[in-house]
């Protein structure tokens, strides 16, 4: 599976079968943990075992209790970790996903129970509940693109390529709360319209638009309107 095929593929699951991660997973997951940890300057830390982690009354409800696995999302507390957070995990939900497993990004677990290594400096964000799926979960509701999209006029395939993209991304609530926006030299601005984790949300929906982008310079197809 590709990295576009796994975007369009990923939904969060929040039911998951009573089975513990194969361990070669276990292995590709760690690997990709300690590259985005390196780029992002970050934190992430995978448990197997997610023990108490989303044991609480909402995750009951959620079904997300069942999650055998856990990544806590955490690194060095500055004015930017909220959205590397979301940028880097995405990378890695989205490998989760190619790797056939299914995950769900939560702020309701219970921090206390995290037995993670933090640092001083540091601070968890979020976690995200990680395993094999009893479903594959279902599409969201979505925006159409001249919702997010700032600007009239006919904008380049890439650019149109890589909001479609990102509206495919997981946002807290299914907030949506993003506009996109192509200055004239060319570059792209991300405008963050606040809701609840907003810069977790925008750094996700970074991720998904420049997987979009990268996906089209590849193929070639840039320069098509
Ligand atoms: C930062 C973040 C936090 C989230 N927290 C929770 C949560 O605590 N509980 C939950 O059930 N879903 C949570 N979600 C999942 C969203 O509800 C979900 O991504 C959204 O409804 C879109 O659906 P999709 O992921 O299937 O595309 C969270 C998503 C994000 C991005």
């Amino acid at each position: 599976m590709t990295e576009i095929e796994a975007i369009k593929d990923r939904h969060s699951v929040r039911n998951f079968v009573n089975q513990k991660i194969a361990k070669d997973l276990i292995e590709k997951l760690n690997i990709m943990i300690v590259q985005c940890n390196a780029e992002g300057n970050l934190h992430f830390q995978f448990f197997e075992n997610a023990g108490n982690t989303f044991k609480n009354l909402v995750n009951k409800a959620t079904g997300l209790e069942s999650a055998p696995g856990v990544i806590i999302c955490a690194g060095r507390d500055d004015a930017t970790l909220d959205e590397r957070i979301g940028y880097y995990g995405e990378k890695i939900v989205l490998y989760a996903q190619m790797l056939g497993l299914n995950t769900c990004w939560t702020a309701t677990f219970n921090k206390k129970h995290v037995n993670a290594d933090i640092r001083n400096d540091e601070r968890i964000v979020v976690a995200i509940a990680i395993g094999y799926g009893e479903n594959t979960g279902k599409p969201h509701k979505s925006k159409k693109p001249g919702q997010v999209i700032i600007g009239k006029g006919e904008k380049p395939y890439w650019f149109n390529y890589g909001v479609k993209m990102a509206l495919l991304a997981p946002t807290a609530l299914n907030q949506q709360r993003f506009e996109i926006e192509l200055l004239p030299d060319g570059k792209v601005k991300f405008h963050d319209k606040g809701g609840i984790l907003n810069k977790v949300n925008l750094g996700i929906v970074r991720y998904h638009f420049d997987a979009g982008v990268n996906h089209i310079n590849k193929s070639g197809k840039k320069t098509k309107g």
